[in-house]
This record gives structure tokens, sequence and C-alpha cells, in this order.
């Protein structure tokens, strides 16, 4: 793997369906695991085996069918999830087990009951049994963020010891801030042996909406894995969102210097199918695939993408999968944006026609906040504006 190569690891249909009220049947998650192979993410966490046969069953079907990207399954450090993790990914072209347990001081003391020795040796055992089946092996300390660095080090070392060759650093439930994630995961490069042989990767939870920030940092310093969803979907306030960290990283490729290896150009449809299978809307202004995300409203702002669209546009519409940018009319739009929209609806731009409605339209929006475009183009069609129409009358008033 090139040193400048980041993986991206989507875990939609394992940490994403564990959104309240996602959950998906196994036709859905195929469908949503075709549409991760044609977007070319490297890994897909296609489920949690052990956790019931639902989960199962969707890691199998998706383990036989999908033949591009690595398929993971989630286990326990338990005998009994490693073998049936083991049994679901069988089939599969190339396979990943993702072992995980807890490292922090609270988690260790209520949840698990286990001391510091306890957690290194069942990580250890499990890794140790993980290797009959697998020749990649994913070990998660999850709560990471709240584990001290020493006892991380510790956790990491003992990892790469028994064989994982993917090191997990969750920010299991969103505490971390970029400073301190980034700071953590440089402690991590620089104080672990052997951690140039096997792949850092980073896992953010949106608590303090700074998955995406955190997972930058991460990578700024080394981490050369991202885990991430669609639109951004999991426990809680959710995971870090793939479109985003994808186009951050493209985007911003001056600053970053990093590749992926993602089809962007999918990112759009992804975005609609995880919804549409999930039930989960995508907030309207979301970045990147939101339907605001290349919408502009304000005169100002409409005019200078006409003229460039760099003028307030970083990314171009068609490199996330979309058509176009919208120019919307609304009380901030101008003549500019008017005019294109007159002309793209089939309706006469002469500057009389042109300078006699925008004045009636903005008069109009201005007392009627909910303006649909759908009337107004009802509206002059009923009037007779149309281009190929020599009969419209400047003098009709516009009274949606
Ligand atoms: O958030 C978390 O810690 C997880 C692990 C299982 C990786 O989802
Ligand atoms: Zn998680």
């Amino acid at each position: 793997m090139a040193t400048n190569q980041v993986l991206i690891f989507d875990t939609t249909l394992r940490d994403g369906e564990q959104s309240p009220g996602a959950s998906m049947g196994v036709k859905e998650k195929l469908e949503v695991a075709a549409l991760l192979e044609q977007l070319n993410v490297d890994v897909i966490e296609a489920g949690f085996p052990a956790s019931s046969p639902g989960d199962f069953k969707a890691v199998e079907t998706i383990a036989s069918s999908i033949k591009g990207p690595t398929i993971a399954g989630l286990s326990r450090c338990k005998k009994d999830d490693i073998l049936r993790t083991a049994d679901a990914l069988k089939d599969a072209k190339s396979s990943r087990i993702h072992l995980f347990l807890a490292t922090s001081d609270i988690h260790r003391k209520y949840k698990l009951c286990m001391s510091k020795d306890e957690v290194l040796q069942s990580m250890y055992d499990a890794i140790t049994l993980a290797k009959q089946y697998f020749d990649d092996i994913e070990f998660s300390a999850e709560d990471a963020s709240r584990t001290s660095l020493e006892f991380l080090k510790e956790v990491s070392e003992t990892a790469i010891d028994a064989g994982a060759t993917t090191l997990n650093i969750p920010d299991t439930v969103g505490f971390a801030v970029p400073e301190h994630y980034a700071a953590m995961i440089r402690y991590l490069k620089e104080q672990v042996s052997r951690i140039d042989e096997i792949v850092l990767s980073v896992h953010c939870h949106n608590d303090l909406g700074l998955a995406v920030a955190n997972s930058l940092a991460a990578v700024g310093q080394g981490a050369r894995q991202v885990e991430c969803t669609i639109n951004g979907i999991g426990e809680r306030a959710g995971n870090c969102a793939l479109e985003e960290v994808v186009m951050a990283l493209h985007t911003r490729k001056d600053h970053f210097g990093l590749e992926t290896n993602i089809d962007t150009t999918k990112l759009y449809s992804a975005s609609q199918l995880v919804s549409a299978v999930t039930g989960l809307d995508v907030q309207r202004n979301k970045a990147i695939v939101g339907q605001n995300a290349f919408a502009h409203e304000a005169g100002i702002h409409q005019h200078g993408v006409l003229m460039n669209p760099e003028t307030y546009e970083i990314m171009k519409p068609e490199d996330v999968g979309l058509a176009q940018n919208q120019l919307v009319l609304g009380k901030h739009s101008g003549k500019h944006a008017f005019r294109r929209w007159l002309s793209q609806h089939g309706f006469l731009t002469t500057d009389d026609t042109v300078r006699f409605l925008f004045d009636h339209f903005k008069t109009f929006v201005d007392q009627n906040h909910k303006f649909a475009e759908a009337d107004l183009e009802i509206y002059l069609r009923e009037k007779n504006f149309l281009r190929h129409s020599l009969s419209s009358t400047l003098s009709t008033p516009l009274s949606l």
C-alpha cells in the first residue's frame, strides 16, 4: 500500500445499522453492499455475525456475492464469536475479522469487570485463535480515546505481537477533539514498537460534531484507514461521514497530499440509496450530499456562479454524481438567475419581459415566504409567457 493511500472502511451495514430505526433486511444490505463496491471502498463491514441469525445471513450473503472489497465481520474476543465470524465469511474472496475489546478504565470497571492484565490476555488469545482462520485481522481498542496513553501503548503492542494487521483506535463516545486525537495518534506512531508493520486506523463518533475533523486530524498524523458510514449514520449522533471525509481529502489534496480509491461520482447515489433503505432523511444542508449542498439562492452568489462556478463552489457537482448545481429562486435571487430560470423553463427572456416579471416576482416573494417554483411555472404558462407565444402581455400582474 502506498504511503499516501488512505483506506476507506465502510461500516454503514454494521455501525450505521446501529442507528435507532435504521435496521435493514438482507436484501437491502446486499443492495447497499453492491453500491459500496461500485464506490470502490476498500473494506465493507457487513455486520456482526454472532449478534443475530439475520446478521449472520447478511454477512454470509454479502461475502459470497461481493468480490471487490474485503468483507469484514465484527466479533467480540470470544471463541464462539470468532468461529461464527469465520463461518459467515468462509466464501469471501477477501475476508477480515474485526475483533474488539474495551480498554478504558470506565469500560473495564463497569462493563467488563476485567483488570488490565485480563484485557491484554483476552485480546492476545482472541487474535491468536483468529489467526487460524484469517490472514487479515483488525483489533479495535474500544473507547481508546478515554484510555490512558500508557495502557493504549501496551494494548497496541500486544495486538501487534499477537498478529493483528490493522490496529483501530476508536473514539467510541465522540469525546475527542482534533488536537487531542491527533496527539494520541502521534504518540502511538512514535512509541509503539513495530507500529509501521500494521495499518493504523481511526473510527470516530459524532457526539460533538467532530467525527470528520477528528478523522482528518488523525490521518494528518499517519493513520491510514478511516472507518466511516454513508450519510454519517450510526450510534447516537452517528459516525464519521464517508462522503465528507473522502471529499475533504479529494478537494484539499493540496493540504493532505493523500489519495483514496473512492469513485466520488457515486457518492450522491450511495447517499440516496442508504437514505431510502433506512428511512433516515438526509439533512437538507448536509455537506456534499444534502439538497442544498450545491444550491445557490443569493443573487450575488448566483451571478458569480453563472459567470464562473468556482466563485462560490469548491467542488464540482459532477464530482459527487450530481448533474449540475442548482440556482434556486427565492427572496435573495438576482435577475441573472431569474433569467436563466425563465430560459430553462421555456419562457420569454426579452429584457422587457425579464424586468417586468422580476419586479413582480420580488414583491411576491417578499410577501410570501413559502414561494414554490412550480407555482410560478404554472402561473407563467397560464398567462402565456411561453417563448413561442406572442400573445403575452406585460401588464399582467404577478399574483401566484
Ligand atoms: O465505536 C466503537 O468503538 C466501535 C467498535 C466496535 C470499533 O464501533
Ligand atoms: Zn462505533
